[in-house]
């Protein structure tokens, strides 16, 4: 969590190797300001200091999201579109490092990248002019993602998706509750949409076109006509896209060098799995996808916010 490092933290939930558990205690999770923090991996007094000591610029870029929820597409989608005049597509340093490493020798505008809620951040983000632009998805493929995930990370192929569900379901996982992290910032994003862009995963997906040219406008960095006439957007798309950034070298082999617990360091291969919509219906019953979205009715009754 030190200023000025483009991952105030990195994407990585938390679950001890030993721990075919069922509860957030045995999983490494410590309840803190209203979430569930991976708080052996991020001490929470990181996130005071982090509170306390970290001072936003105006032209500072933060991408927020919980883990799962499209991070890493979008980290790689922000730094292209803010660095495309800086570099090629050829030399742009996402070829030779991984969206989720620290890019801050970068110039100016920073971008950093948190999985904090809203109410988390330092008091100076809130005060200052930079954007923040968050990432959800549907929580069904998110609780799949962080299945896979977890269990590639600390080895544990027989964690069963019955728990890692269960828990979801009761907000005990990396960040969450997932409700209370949405709901976080969509309701800043109501209140100020100069600052606070909410973006899905799924309709990204669905026409990353008019995605991407929202926020590239809401970045301040719009595409010209004479970009949009020459493919720009379009290539940018096709290279942070899935199928290009899983089979670029450092992707394949590489791993998370700034790791707190050394025996946990995640492969960058890990962070790209099916990157598909809808997936969930291959691993979640009608039951559990009626009981998670009854959750979720529950917990989003009084908001706009819909999933
Ligand atoms: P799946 O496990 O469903 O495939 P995060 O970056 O927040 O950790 O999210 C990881 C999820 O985003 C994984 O989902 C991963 O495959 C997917 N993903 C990673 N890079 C992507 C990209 N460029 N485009 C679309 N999805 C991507």
């Amino acid at each position: 969590m030190e200023s000025k490092e483009s991952s105030l933290e990195t994407s990585t939930p938390n679950v001890s190797p030993s721990a075919a558990a069922s509860n957030a205690y045995a999983l490494g999770l410590t309840q803190f300001q209203g979430f569930w923090i991976p708080s052996s991996r991020f001490p929470t007094s990181s996130i005071i200091s982090f509170q306390k000591y970290f001072q936003a610029l105006d032209d500072d870029i933060i991408v927020a999201s919980k883990p799962k929820a499209g991070t890493t597409w979008l980290k790689a989608l922000v730094f292209t579109i803010v660095n495309r005049h800086s570099y090629t597509l050829s030399n742009i340093p996402l070829n030779s490092e991984n969206p989720n490493l620290d890019l801050s020798k970068i110039p100016s505008p920073m971008v950093f990248s948190t999985h904090l809620p809203y109410s988390m951040l330092a008091d100076s983000i809130k005060r200052s002019n930079c954007r923040i632009v968050y990432i959800t998805r549907n929580p069904f493929d998110i609780v799949v993602s962080l299945w896979h995930f977890v269990r590639g990370v600390h080895n544990l192929p027989d964690w069963p998706l019955e728990d890692c569900f269960e828990m979801f379901c009761r907000g005990e996982e990396s960040y969450g509750p997932f409700w209370d992290h949405a709901l976080g910032y969509w309701n800043m994003s109501v209140e100020k949409p100069s600052n606070i862009l909410f973006m899905r995963y799924e309709e990204l997906k669905e026409d990353s076109v008019a995605q991407t040219k929202r926020l590239a406008e809401f970045l301040r960095f719009p595409f010209s006509l004479e970009e949009e006439k020459t493919g720009v957007v379009n290539q940018i798309i096709d290279f942070c896209s899935f199928n290009n950034l899983k089979d670029l070298e450092v992707n394949k082999t590489g791993k998370m060098p700034r790791s707190i617990i050394p025996s946990l360091i995640p492969s960058h291969k890990l962070f790209f799995r099916s990157g598909k919509v809808g997936d969930y219906i291959n691993h979640l019953s009608p039951t559990a996808v009626e009981r998670l979205s009854n959750v979720l009715k529950e917990k989003l009754s009084e908001s706009s916010l819909t999933f």
